[in-house]
């Protein structure tokens, strides 16, 4: 008989809130940072808070989506078995990003985030670290409004009957890059908001399920490691997410295959990509949508500000601290 504690139980009882202690540590760490120009220097500041942090966890962690993989990522590398508990504590699966937006913090842009979900183990898609085309929804819409097998105008079209509204008054979230460039023709020919983000799409995804935001959907293209933190947070809120992984060459298809994943257009939906119980937590590096980034007062007081979710309870918690050195 195996010694671990069942997973579910821990997640439950007391890993939710204890993750936040782990993005808190990588977000305060990164935000000594922010406007430094250096996005390694942050990176790697986050990815080193975020590697001790685990260690106070009672968890036999590993690392599915992380860094990289071990030849190319020192710490938090795919494989890494992290948490104080190795061999004892609930065997749980981590997917992270110490710091999401490293190009945001070096300018002090906004929606620089710590992130992280888990899940019990083999609940989280091992993800190669290639692109994924995301489409994304916030919760109330009728089951499959959108699809990636859908063109933009239709799944546009689609959202704005559910809504009640014109395709013109739907908003949505793209990634201001080149490849979006026939993307965002499209929906400026309908008429449509385009909210254009310079990086960070896992907020961008979140922000449709936040009516405050206006966003109604995300489209484009971004790092299919992101697109499996964002389900995550989704699975939790509620919304609808379709992503397909974008192969550029044989290598990438390659390492697809690798980590198990044998149909390569397949189209994968929340569920495919977090499943079964999971947690969502995030800490604001800098300002956003989300979340207040982190605060520095005088005598080393910093605040910061999180949430933390759970898929089974649908629980959300925004949690403020204050830490003081
Ligand atoms: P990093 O923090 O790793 O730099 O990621 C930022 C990000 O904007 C992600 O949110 C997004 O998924 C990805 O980069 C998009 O990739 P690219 O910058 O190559 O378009």
């Amino acid at each position: 008989m195996s010694d671990h504690t069942p997973a579910s139980k821990v997640l439950d009882r007391v890993l939710v809130l204890e993750m936040v202690r782990v993005t808190e540590a990588a977000a305060i760490a990164a935000s000594r940072l922010v406007g430094r120009g250096d996005e390694k220097a942050a990176d790697a500041a986050a990815v080193e808070a975020m590697r001790r942090a685990f260690d106070e966890l009672y968890m036999d962690g590993t690392v599915v989506i992380g860094e990289g993989e071990r030849d190319e990522a020192p710490m938090l590398f795919i494989g890494e078995k992290v948490g104080g508990a190795p061999d004892k504590g609930p065997r749980i699966d981590i997917a992270l990003d110490p710091l999401e937006g490293t190009t945001i913090t070096a300018k002090a842009g906004p929606n620089a985030l710590a992130v992280l979900a888990a899940a019990e183990e083999g609940g989280l898609l091992n993800a190669p670290d290639v692109y994924m085309d995301k489409i994304a929804v916030g919760p109330g819409y009728p089951k499959d409004v959108i699809s990636l097998d859908k063109s933009v105008t239709e799944n546009v079209t689609a959202v704005a009957e559910a809504k009640g509204v014109r395709p013109e008054d739907i908003i949505v979230c793209v990634l201001d890059r080149p490849r979006h460039g026939e993307l965002i023709e499209e929906l400026r020919g309908l008429g449509c908001g385009v909210v254009l983000i310079g990086d960070g799409d896992v907020a961008g995804v979140i922000a449709t399920t936040d009516e405050n935001t206006n966003i109604d959907l995300y489209m484009g293209s971004g790092g299919a490691p992101e697109g499996v933190l964002a389900a995550a947070a989704l699975r939790c809120v509620g919304g609808q997410f379709n992503g397909r992984l974008l192969f550029r060459n044989d290598d990438e298809r390659a390492r697809a295959r690798k980590w198990g994943i044998e149909d390569l257009n397949r189209i994968y939906k929340l569920e495919d990509l977090a499943k079964g119980d999971c947690i969502f937590a995030a800490t604001g590096v800098t300002d956003g949508s989300l979340l207040a980034g982190v605060k520095h007062f005088k005598n080393g007081k910093r605040t910061t500000e999180s949430v933390v979710m759970r898929a089974s309870s649908g629980t959300v918690r925004w949690i403020k601290g204050e830490h003081r050195f």
